[in-house]
């Protein structure tokens, strides 16, 4: 049994007053096994933000089921789904808008570890500290960080605080959107080490996604190439990089510039 089975999965979605929608996911099957760094690449708008969305409960499929550890995740209401989000942790592209700015970088990080009741004082109890400053260290951020406010910090800082609140949880499964897309291209490669070498010392299970095939193939052992909500290609990175079968994948290649990162 795979960690994640995607099984023939589509989502559409309805264009408002229109009548017109759009197939953003297009019939997606496919299987994430533990320990696995999959790499999800495709040009803008060819469903990568979409399925991983689904593969995180986030939104449901049109049609199709989604797996997580055996278990159905898709369709299930929020309280079926405690085993799904106490494993699986996202990073977002940008943590200007995924970080809540009225909330210190302590609090932003401890959220995921605390109940509800907590969660509106807004304070750090005391066996959270512990946690903060062992996350904190793993991203490389001081521990005086903790009591900043998100937008008193520089982007790649940013999203090592949105990584370090992924990893607070202790998930088996991170999966990053387009972590660092939104980043200076000075900061784009210290942040992406820090994602393999976490995804490594926690021996986790990663799904990135990226439109940069540059930033999968530094970071991810597998890819699957997206295009119109489709799977134009997938396999082992060094199959898909080395080999491409598709003309897309070739053109995608292609257009790399060089000696990017
Ligand atoms: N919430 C939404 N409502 C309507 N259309 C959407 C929504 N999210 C995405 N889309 C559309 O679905 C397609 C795929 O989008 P997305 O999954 O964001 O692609 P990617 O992440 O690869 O850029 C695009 O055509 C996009 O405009
Ligand atoms: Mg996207």
């Amino acid at each position: 049994m795979s960690l994640y089975e995607v099984e023939h999965v589509s989502r559409r979605y309805g264009r408002a007053g229109t009548g017109a929608s759009v197939l953003a996911v297009d019939d997606v099957s496919l299987t994430v096994e533990a320990g696995q760094r999959l790499g999800i690449v495709g040009e803008s708008g060819s469903g990568k933000s979409t399925l991983v969305r689904m593969m995180a409960a986030l939104d449901a499929p049109s049609s199709g089921v989604i797996r997580f550890g055996g278990e159905v995740v898709s369709h299930r209401r929020e309280r079926d789904l405690a085993g799904l989000r106490s494993s699986v942790q996202l990073v977002f592209q940008d943590p200007r808008s995924s970080l809540d700015p009225r909330m210190r970088v302590g609090a932003v990080i401890t959220e995921p570890l605390r109940s509800r009741l907590l969660r509106d004082r807004g304070d750090v109890p005391k066996d959270h500290r512990s946690r903060l400053a062992e996350v904190l260290a793993s991203v490389d951020l001081p521990l005086e960080v903790a009591g900043r406010f998100p937008h008193e910090l520089s982007g790649g800082q940013r999203q090592r605080v949105a990584i370090a609140r992924a990893l607070a949880p202790g998930p088996q499964v991170l999966i990053a959107d387009e972590p660092v897309s939104a980043l200076d291209v000075s900061v784009r490669a210290q942040v992406l080490n820090l994602v393999r070498d976490l995804v490594t010392a926690h021996g986790l299970t990663l799904v990135m996604v990226s439109h940069d095939l540059t930033v999968v193939r530094h970071v991810c052992d597998s890819v699957v190439v997206m295009r119109h909500g489709r799977v134009e290609e997938q396999g082992p990175s060094e199959q898909v990089y080395e080999d491409p079968q598709s003309a897309y994948t070739k053109e995608l290649l292609a257009a790399i510039p060089r000696l990017r990162i």
